[in-house]
């Protein structure tokens, strides 16, 4: 049986993905933040062998020392790092955000995945998948529109950390920045593009085609290169 790592599995992209594995015959460990009732703990209920959840926020460094020591001596073969966040006010400009609003998404889209990429990493198998959930719209060769922009200053980060991380990593490992596509979430709204359940099998298939591909890459929903 093959094992995924999914950080942000409560709800939305991280849960959909979780159980398009799950349908595929995988083991999912996947974290919520608290102890409150999420799907993903229906999920377990449903698939007991096949389901575990563990608790974390990505912005806590002690919950991810925790959540590594509770893991200790399983292997992985892929780690999916999904959870994110915005701001409620998407249209305010970089220089009008408040320093707190500033720290907490920086915190929970950049320094919080960075730190379980690298606490968590070496339990994935050394050919495994360490996938971060960026955007598109941490692309900077791809910001034509402006706005959001606080959200793709911290995508932006995150891209440039997965660089550096890559860089120490020495390019053996498979490394992947996912831009899934603007998807009918919480955080991407009612307006967005496309159905979680015509999202889940794309993201599915992107993570499966890298295992044993190794490298940094930075890819769209269709397995496309985005420009950086
Ligand atoms: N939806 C889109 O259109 C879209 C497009 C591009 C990229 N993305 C990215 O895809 C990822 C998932 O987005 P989504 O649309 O599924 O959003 P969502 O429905 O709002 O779900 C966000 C997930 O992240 C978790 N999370 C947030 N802060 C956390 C923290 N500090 N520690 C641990 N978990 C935390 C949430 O857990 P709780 O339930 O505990 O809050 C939830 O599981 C994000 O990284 C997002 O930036 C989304």
């Amino acid at each position: 049986m093959q094992r995924i790592l999914v950080i942000g599995a409560s709800r939305g992209i991280g849960l959909a993905v979780a159980a398009e594995l799950l349908a595929r015959g995988w083991h999912v460990t996947g974290t919520v933040r608290g102890s409150a009732p999420t799907p993903l703990r229906v999920l377990a209920s449903d698939h007991p062998d096949a389901v575990e959840i563990a608790s974390v926020d990505i912005t806590d460094t002690a919950q991810i020392s925790a959540l590594r020591r509770r893991l200790e001596g399983r292997r992985f073969d892929i780690l999916l790092v999904n959870a994110g966040t915005a701001s409620p006010n998407q249209d305010e400009t970089i220089g009008r955000t408040s320093p707190e609003e500033f720290a907490r998404v920086m915190l929970t889209n950049a320094l919080g995945p960075m730190r379980a990429v690298e606490t968590l990493g070496d339990l994935v198998a050394p050919a495994g998948t360490i996938a971060v959930m960026s955007s598109g719209q941490g692309s900077i060769a791809e910001n034509t529109r402006g706005g959001r922009e606080l959200y793709r200053g911290s995508k932006a980060a995150l891209n440039q950390f997965m660089r550096s991380y890559a860089i120490r990593a020495g390019g053996a490992r498979p490394l992947l920045l996912i831009a899934p596509g603007w998807i009918r979430t919480e955080l991407g709204g009612e307006g967005a593009r496309y159905t979680l359940a015509e999202s889940a099998p794309k993201l599915a298939e992107l993570l499966l085609a890298q295992v044993g591909r190794p490298g940094l890459r930075y890819l769209d929903r269709d397995g496309r290169t985005v420009a950086w």
